[in-house]
């Protein structure tokens, strides 16, 4: 049974860890694409199974069902451009998030905030 399918595709010698790798772990949602798939057809790596690779750095790649944006982050590893749609706002909320531009010290000055608030609240609840 299932010897139509090319398990290969299952990537499931890959850890979890490696499937969640980077802003995939930002959140759990069993429906995601695993991101080792979508770069075995985004990429240009050619095998017995992906004779001809269909996408150069510059293309754009549409993903109509984004879901959380799995395909949207990898395009952008490899230097793709892309376009997602999803029709639920949370799912595109966190696919915005993972592909947006972010000013790295704004974000740690904003963590450094919320440090402090969270330790002066703890500290306190605990008088
Ligand atoms: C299996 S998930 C896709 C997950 C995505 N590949 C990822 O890695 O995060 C399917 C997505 O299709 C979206 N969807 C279902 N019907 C849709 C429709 N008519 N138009 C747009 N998105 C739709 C769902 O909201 C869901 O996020």
């Amino acid at each position: 049974m299932g010897n139509d399918l090319n398990w290969n595709l299952s990537f499931s010698e890959y850890k979890e860890s490696e499937t969640t790798k980077h802003v995939h772990r930002l959140h759990s949602y069993k429906g995601k694409f695993i991101p080792q798939l979508v770069e075995y057809f985004l990429d240009q790596h050619t095998d017995n199974f992906k004779k001809k690779s269909f996408f150069s750095a510059g293309d754009i790649i549409l993903d109509p069902f984004c879901g959380s944006g799995t395909t949207l982050v990898q395009a952008s590893e490899l230097n793709l451009h892309s376009i997602g749609i999803d029709v639920s706002a949370f799912n595109a909320f966190m696919g915005n998030i993972k592909v947006g531009k972010y000013n790295i010290d704004d974000i740690r000055n904003a963590a450094n905030i919320i440090t402090k608030n969270l330790k002066k609240f703890q500290k306190k609840k605990t008088m």
